[in-house]
């Protein structure tokens, strides 16, 4: 029993993790039902002292070193379940599992709990960064115990991403704070992802520019203030050539986006707490709207589009960098609000100002916009909301009436930009002192005296309203 680490699910994740932790000066056994991906890790690992796999759990579970530290990288549901219980008979009590796929939080609360009465410690960790991110350095966000802590985080931080030699890594609160933190993140990406489409598609249709231009305009972009791994990636893509034909691959691919399931879990979950996210929201119906591919196109007949008016290139161009860098800090802004209130909700203390941080690298929605986000919380670290820094304030002021000019002309020539607009909808609303709900009261106080307050003075009132005037 001497490897330091061991992994569960060496499909690509689990194979790109457990060499990551080789190279760091780790040793790692890894274990899987499938032989070929086991033969596999062990060829890629190169020296059987350093990297180690079975298809046997019993082998796999004496190889390490005690406590053990296993890590599960198996789809998330029902999977999850059926890896711990085949490894439970084999633990000895302060052992430690860690589930680093993105389990629903309820899911970790109760697995935490159940381990607990077994002494086994549980940790739920959200890993960010893809299969390239697992391999050469992932952002991590693990809940658990903080105790047992100590335990994995010499791996973890030696494995994460690093931002100017800082891990992306840090304890971020018991239970399934871990879990939850990776889902809000992941919602925030999905909601990055729409912003990014909606530019696109505005620059395609009203400024005419072609792939080769698109791709140059966000290569640029990502050497500004909208430097991130998402814009990068959107250049990247624009650049690249179909195999199979002469055009460019992205205009191939079908309009039909998929998902696991996350990005709806941190809408439905904001829904039970009471907080706004509706650039997430859209975001998540987007794909919805999206996969309805065979009643779109029915409905695309029965429909005219207005005329697209065309915009100057230079002109759109400048509006439209302002345009995403407003609506990103609207999708963060949100995010944060989020985790800021299930950090109460939920009992994680969560440190905002921290998990910016490690958001900085590795992650899918690492961006420049993260280091000042955690600037912002470290200078307060109570802020309830990004808009309400005065930081931000500044970058928000500068580039909201390039958001009005695009959603308007978006309105007026019949090209889609929800995000934008519910990010524009989400900074009007948040930041009126009155807005007209005193009407929604006094509705639900007439057809069902649901009673309503007052400006003026304390209390609760009913009216008896005039039904005849
Ligand atoms: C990450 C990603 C990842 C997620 C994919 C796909 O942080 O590395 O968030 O965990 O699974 O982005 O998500 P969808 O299939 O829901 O788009």
């Amino acid at each position: 029993a001497n490897y330091d680490f061991g992994l569960v699910g060496l499909g690509v994740m689990g194979r790109n993790f457990i060499l990551n932790v080789a190279d760091n000066g780790f040793t790692a056994f890894g274990n899987d039902l499938d032989a070929k991906k086991v033969k596999a890790l062990i060829k890629e690992g190169g020296n059987t002292e350093k990297v180690n796999a079975s298809t046997d759990a019993k082998t796999f579970v004496d190889s390490l070193k005690l406590p053990r530290k296993i890590m599960l990288l198996v789809p998330a549901g029902k999977i999850v379940d059926t890896v711990i219980e085949n490894l439970l008979p084999l633990l000895k009590e302060g052992d430690i599992i860690i589930d680093g796929g993105n389990s629903f939080f309820t899911d970790t609360d109760r697995r935490e709990a159940y381990l607990k009465k077994k002494g086994i410690h549980f940790f739920g960790a959200g890993i960010s960064g893809g299969a390239k991110g697992a391999r050469l350095g992932p952002s991590i966000m693990p809940g658990g115990s903080r105790e047992a802590y100590q335990h994995v985080k010499p791996i973890f931080e030696a494995v994460a991403a690093k931002y100017k030699g800082e891990p992306c890594v840090a304890y971020l609160g018991p239970k399934s704070a871990g879990n939850y933190v990776k889902m809000v993140h992941n919602g925030i990406e999905y909601g990055l992802m729409q912003l990014t489409l909606e530019i696109y598609d505005f620059l395609k249709k009203a400024a005419k520019l072609s792939n080769a231009e698109l791709h140059q305009t966000f290569k640029k972009w990502n050497e500004g203030r909208l430097q991130s791994f998402l814009v990068e990636i959107t250049s990247k893509i624009l650049a690249q050539k179909d195999d199979l034909t002469d055009n460019h691959l992205v205009d191939m691919i079908l309009d039909k986006a998929k998902q696991k399931g996350t990005g709806k879990w941190t809408s439905q979950n904001a829904m039970d707490l009471g907080i706004p996210v509706p650039t997430i929201d859209i975001a998540v119906s987007m794909r919805e709207i999206s996969a309805l591919k065979a009643e779109r196109t029915k409905a695309d007949e029965l429909y005219d589009r207005p005329m697209v008016k065309p915009l100057d290139k230079k002109d759109a161009i400048e509006k439209a960098e302002k345009a995403l860098y407003f609506a990103f800090i609207m999708a963060y802004a949100q995010g944060m609000h989020q985790l800021a209130d299930a950090s109460e909700e939920y009992g994680y203390e969560l440190d905002l100002g921290e998990i910016a941080k490690i958001w900085r690298a590795g992650c899918i929605i690492r961006a420049a916009l993260l280091a000042d986000i955690t600037e912002a919380y470290r200078s307060e670290p109570r802020l309830q909301n990004l808009l309400l820094s005065k930081s931000f304030a500044e970058k928000i002021r500068s580039t909201v009436d390039a958001a009005r000019e695009l959603v308007s002309y978006g309105a007026t020539n019949g090209i889609p930009l929800p995000g934008l607009s519910n990010s524009l909808t989400y900074f009007d609303a948040y930041t009126s002192e009155r807005l007209p709900l005193n009407l929604i009261q006094a509705q639900r106080d007439y057809f069902g005296s649901h009673t309503y307050e007052r400006v003026d003075r304390e209390g609760i009132f009913h009216t008896n309203w005039h039904d005849n005037v």
